[in-house]
């Protein structure tokens, strides 16, 4: 059994997201949305999915960032301040090709010791799709547009520009997959 409740998920990233940053705690409800829409693909641990959507960018919250790396600092947040469920915690630290952006940043090693990937590839590519087919403002989009979007509010020769560019081949491969699979499923 999960030890997390998906009302406790919910009720953290209100609590840390919602006065602090409205936009983000906006995207993170539109992501969390998004994952609540993949019930028919992601059948099994549906609200793991949902928890760690809701919860995937709370490392944003001024009062828990300490690398100034997100998915880093909400992992560890909710690790060591909510001692939250390991796959879970997994889940956030390595949203959206984290690793990636870890490596940017010269955090690739001490992100992967502390926080293995999740081995639970459908999970991870749902999460991913979800976060990329989201606004800023929580409204639904294509991967492209929001890989364009990225790059030009950041700049292409930015720590995250770099990334996003870096990582588009894999983000657009992981979105084609979750898509393939939503059509394969009977309306
Ligand atoms: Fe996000």
């Amino acid at each position: 059994m999960a030890n997390y409740q998906l009302s406790w998920a919910w009720q953290t990233a209100q609590n840390e997201l919602a006065q602090a940053l409205p936009r983000r705690w906006a995207h993170s409800q539109g992501v969390a949305r998004a994952a609540t829409g993949l019930a028919s693909v992601v059948t099994f641990d549906h609200d793991l999915l949902i928890a760690a959507a809701i919860l995937h960018d709370v490392g944003y919250a001024p009062g828990l960032a300490v690398t100034g790396f997100h998915p880093l600092d909400g992992a560890r947040f909710l690790r060591d301040e909510h001692q939250t469920d390991d796959r879970l915690v997994r889940l956030v630290a390595n949203h959206t090709f984290a690793l990636l952006e870890a490596e940017e940043r010269g955090l690739r090693a001490e992100l992967e010791a502390e926080f293995p990937i999740v081995d639970d590839q459908l999970l991870v590519d749902a999460l991913t799709y979800c976060d990329i087919t989201t606004t800023p403002d929580g409204s639904p989009t294509t991967a492209l547009a929001r890989i364009a979007e990225i790059v030009a509010r950041y700049g292409p020769d930015t720590v995250v520009g770099r990334f996003i560019q870096r990582a588009e081949p894999e983000i657009l491969s992981t979105a084609a997959r979750i898509e393939q699979a939503l059509a394969a499923q009977p309306r």
